[in-house]
């Protein structure tokens, strides 16, 4: 199939509440999405969507460095959510050429009210939805401390609702007795998609120094590590909600995404492969769910979504 090809080519086209992508890979939170040179490569790579790096209602530096750690099957990262503030998105968002990839803001906060008011600086930014990062492994405030609480996250994802108009995706942990239940919160607030899910808390010491290598001593793990833990979650969620999933977490080959959306992904992001495979990946991606489509005689991508749940 020509390059081309792989970014019109209409089997694989899919709807995630009102945004319609030309294919189901789309770039995860907090790689590259922060300059608009950046995500005007992604965009041109073929991804089908582009969520940025979480933004905060302020610039914030992050935590020191090393804020990466490569291990055995994964990357270690704690970057401390550097941002420079949502305000200063709009002239990164102008500067993407492909107008058709929908930008989604992933947006991180301490409080209902502040998730809210970094929603609606992000539309107002020309954001197509908002990604709520409620998971964050090492956040400070915030993070994985609300999409633990299902109560709270409902309070989250209602406060954003409330206040603007586009798609509201909520993306969660995985480090929960019961993600299902924290899925349906968000759904019953108005979620419109649920992303699953975020890094897994980890850490790495060097056996010299004995010390932590991260700046932050404790990080998340992504990369092909924790797929299985996402294809369990995706697969639990998928039997709980009815709004899409958005499936993430190493998914590196069309395989993985395939085994995503199998597990109930209607769409899948990719993180961690743009550093092992290049920019690449989403058009090896989404050709190799074409190859498969045809191959099985699938007329669109929904007809793989959800379907190791039926005997
Ligand atoms: C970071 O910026 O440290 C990572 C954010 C996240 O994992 O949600």
């Amino acid at each position: 199939m020509s390059e081309k090809m792989a970014h019109t080519n209409s089997s694989l086209h899919v709807e995630i509440s009102s945004l319609k992508l030309e294919n189901p890979t789309m770039l995860a939170a907090g790689v590259l999405g922060v300059s608009g040179l950046a995500m005007n490569r992604v965009a041109n790579a073929g991804a089908g969507a582009i969520i940025t790096k979480s933004m905060g209602l302020e610039p914030r530096r992050g935590f020191p460095n090393p804020v990466v750690a490569q291990v055995q099957g994964g990357i270690l990262n704690a970057m401390g959510l550097p941002n420079p503030g949502i305000r200063q998105l709009a002239e990164e968002i102008q500067k993407i050429e492909r107008k058709t990839v929908p930008i989604i803001v992933s947006i991180y906060a301490s409080t209902p009210e502040d998730f809210a008011a970094v929603a609606c600086e992000a539309v107002k930014s020309g954001a197509a939805g908002v990604e709520l990062n409620v998971s964050c492994p090492h956040a400070e405030t915030g993070g994985a401390e609300i999409g633990q609480n299902p109560d709270l996250v409902e309070q989250v994802v209602k406060a954003t609702v409330r206040n603007v108009n586009k798609p509201v995706f909520v993306k969660l942990t995985p480090e929960v007795t019961n993600i299902s239940e924290v899925a349906k919160a968000a759904e019953n607030a108005g979620a419109e998609a649920i992303t699953a899910i975020n890094t897994v808390k980890a850490m790495v010491i060097d056996v010299e120094t004995a010390q932590p290598i991260l700046g932050n001593k404790i990080g998340g793990l992504s990369g092909p590590a924790i797929k299985p833990i996402a294809v369990r979650c995706v697969y639990e969620i998928y039997e709980a909600v009815r709004i899409p999933i958005i499936g993430c977490g190493g998914i590196v080959t069309w395989k993985d995404a395939v085994e995503m959306m199998e597990a109930g992904a209607s769409a899948i992001q990719v993180g961690t492969a743009i550093a092992i495979e290049g920019l690449g990946v989403f058009k090896r991606i989404a050709q190799g769910i074409q190859a498969f489509m045809e191959k099985k005689g699938f007329d669109g991508v929904k007809e793989i979504v959800g379907l190791s749940h039926k005997e």
